[in-house]
């Protein structure tokens, strides 16, 4: 496999991480998750009690702690401020407050600056919300990952389940749906499909399924 850019866009839990992890492992290419920077950001703000309101100082946390990444098996350890906040950055107050943080251009600049440093060696695949069109515009391959908010809250649901998070089904609905709005609505690189992105709708398909299509996709553009 040539030394692509792979960007995968899509609201919260249509599979990105997913399949993002396994395409890189197929191809050998670097995995990036920018929504674990925006976590990470989030999380370091609740730590060091930065009202999620406070542009500035946001910014100054993304400059005074780097947010840095260790590969572990498929996925990868995320480490910020001297400790492992792998587990941290997903739990439920983290998740209601990082659409409000991402919402910031300041801390938005500051990041996408680190995201387009990872991915200067090319062979690699980002996902996250606005990677083909403001990340990495020039990416060989984009996909935009759907499916519909039921599914993606029952697979968010069952996900929970695995790892002992407590929530109850309507309450992950209507998180997601909210931060789905908030994603899409803001000023700065909202969530919204790329001109030249390839829309997949994962709703009824199998983890295997979307990884297949997505890999037709790519033979199909010739790489
Ligand atoms: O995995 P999940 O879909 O729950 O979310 P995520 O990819 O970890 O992203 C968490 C949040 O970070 C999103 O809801 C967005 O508010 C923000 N985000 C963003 O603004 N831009 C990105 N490129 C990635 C994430
Ligand atoms: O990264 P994003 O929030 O878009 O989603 P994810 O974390 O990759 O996927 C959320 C959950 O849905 C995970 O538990 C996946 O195993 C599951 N999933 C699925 O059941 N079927 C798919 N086609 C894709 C993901």
């Amino acid at each position: 496999m040539k030394n692509i850019s792979i960007a995968i866009d899509g609201p919260a839990s249509s599979g990105k991480s997913t399949v993002a992890k396994i395409l890189a492992s197929d191809f050998h290419f670097i995995y990036v998750d920018t929504g674990a920077m925006y976590r990470a950001v989030t999380f370091l703000s609740i730590k060091h009690n930065i009202a999620f309101s406070d542009e500035s100082a946001l910014a100054n946390l993304t400059k005074r702690y780097p947010i840095t990444f260790k590969p572990a098996g498929q996925g990868q350890l995320v480490f910020a401020d001297g400790e492992e906040i792998t587990q941290a950055i997903r739990q439920p107050d983290v998740t209601a407050a990082v659409s409000e943080v991402s919402a910031h251009g300041n801390v938005r600049k500051e990041l996408v600056k680190a995201q387009r440093q990872l991915a200067e060696t090319g062979g690699i695949v980002m996902d996250g919300r606005d990677i083909g069109t403001t990340v990495l515009p020039q990416a060989e391959v984009k996909i935009f990952l759907v499916a519909s908010v039921e599914e993606r809250a029952q697979r968010r649901y069952k996900e929970n389940q695995e790892k002992g998070i407590e929530m109850d089904f309507e309450a992950i609905k209507e998180a997601i749906a909210k931060r789905d709005y908030l994603d899409s609505h803001r000023e700065v690189s909202p969530l919204v499909q790329a001109a030249d992105a390839v829309l997949v709708d994962t709703t009824g398909m199998s983890i295997e399924q979307v990884v297949t299509k997505i890999k037709e996709i790519i033979t199909a553009k010739g790489f």
